[in-house]
């Protein structure tokens, strides 16, 4: 097999730009730790398609695997990796025991890197997962359980298709998980229209489209006026982050918890959804209603979290953490792209020279939606009337 153009991370690029920055993780360039490399294709198996990769989404975890902020996963991965978990392809070639797909088909990919044994993943792909090889790169030979039909018709356009296969599991697990809890402690017929509350970030837009489709009450705390006024166009209300400072001070949460208070006539939130942890775990719980549900899929900000155990037990909260969606969970969340799943694609796509950077804006919050970067040099017939020039 050929050896194809792919970025890659390795640990001493990251242990070498740590030192450069002084430990100050917000002066740390991602140029020079994700880095364009070349990738010796594995000989596809029976079970195999061979790839080659359309479009990519810009995901955190590759900004945690470049500053090495939660875990070294890097050098854990014994000192290089090929990052990219979430991408749009055209199926190239299929082994003899492939049956579902075909050269020429456009698909996407999931990153549930093997699953326990009720089906939900114990590692992810193209991170933690052992010998898993990502998709920032311009082919690939994978599993065919890997792939999913790319919903061509469903309205959206490339980007936006492109946006989804990791962020839209992700909010489509945790959401099903947060309302299945609340729903077996207050039924249908007690609260019937939900206050749902999401800070900032991809997923926690998907996940409040999910809410509002079903009639419930969404709010988006972030920090960026163009991602709220996104939501606010879809009926999701919008609550500027920064008035509260971020949540910096006990002072910041009082006011952001009177502040909500108002606006839900004294109930506060039914479900809550925090990706970041730090300050705004702490302000996520100030605003929990009785009965309510705290979920999360994220550590940005923090990984360790406190809280009081009385007072949520008094309250009846609960603690809900997910990691990601099971097989058939990230074909479920595929069949809503378009219905539900209308993402906010940041006004730039990027080219493959441009990876670095794109990585590099998302590290210091420039961007208006999710980043998508096109890494084919040309595009199939079958996408190129619904891919759009940025
Ligand atoms: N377990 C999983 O499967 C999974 C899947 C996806 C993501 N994640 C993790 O979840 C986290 C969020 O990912 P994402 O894809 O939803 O987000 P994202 O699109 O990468 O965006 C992160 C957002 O955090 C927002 N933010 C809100 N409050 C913030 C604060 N106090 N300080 C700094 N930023 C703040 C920023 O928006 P504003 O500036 O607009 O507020 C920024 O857009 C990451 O750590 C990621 O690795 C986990």
């Amino acid at each position: 097999m050929p050896s194809v153009p792919a970025y890659s991370i390795s640990a001493d690029a990251v242990a070498r730009e740590r030192e450069r920055s002084g430990g100050d993780l917000a002066a740390l360039d991602l140029s020079k730790v994700l880095r364009a490399d070349s990738l010796e294709l594995r000989e596809p198996g029976p079970g195999d398609v061979h790839l080659r990769i359309l479009a990519v989404s810009v995901e955190h975890n590759i900004i945690h695997a470049g500053v090495a902020d939660t875990v070294d996963i890097a050098r854990l991965r014994g000192g290089k990796i090929y990052p990219g978990n979430s991408a749009t392809a055209e199926v190239l070639a299929v082994g003899p025991a492939v049956t579902n797909f075909r050269p020429g088909d456009i698909v996407i990919t999931h990153c549930n890197g093997g699953p326990d044994s009720y089906g939900f993943p114990k590692r992810i792909w193209a991170y933690d997962a052992e010998d898993s090889v990502g998709w920032y790169a311009k082919q690939a030979v994978v599993g065919a359980w890997q792939i999913i039909p790319a919903p061509l018709h469903s309205g959206l356009n490339l980007w936006e298709i492109a946006a989804l296969p990791l962020r839209a599991p992700t909010a489509y697990h945790m959401w099903r998980r947060a309302i299945g809890i609340y729903r077996l402690k207050v039924p249908r017929e007690r609260r019937a229209r939900l206050n749902v509350l999401a800070f900032g970030g991809g997923v926690s837009e998907l996940f409040l489209m999910l809410a509002a489709s079903e009639g419930h009450r969404g709010f988006f705390c972030s920090g960026s006026a163009e991602r709220r006024a996104a939501l606010a166009a879809r009926g999701i209300e919008g609550i500027d982050q920064q008035r509260f400072n971020r949540f910096a001070g006990r002072g910041d949460i009082r006011a952001f918890a009177e502040h909500t208070r108002k606006l839900t006539g004294g109930e506060q939130f039914h479900v809550v959804c925090d990706m970041l942890r730090g300050p705004v775990f702490d302000a996520g719980l100030a605003v929990a209603g009785r009965q309510s549900v705290n979920t999360s899929a994220g550590w940005q900000l923090a990984q360790q979290a406190a809280y009081n155990s009385t007072l949520l037990s008094v309250k009846q909260v609960t603690l809900d953490h997910v990691h990601y969606e099971t097989i058939e969970g990230c074909a479920a969340a595929t069949e809503l792209y378009g219905s539900v799943f209308r993402p906010s694609v940041h006004s730039e796509i990027y080219t493959w020279e441009d990876l670095p950077r794109a990585h590099i804006e998302m590290h210091h919050n420039t961007q208006t939606g999710i980043p998508v970067v096109c890494i084919a040099d040309e595009l199939p017939e079958s996408v190129k009337g619904i891919a759009p020039l940025s």
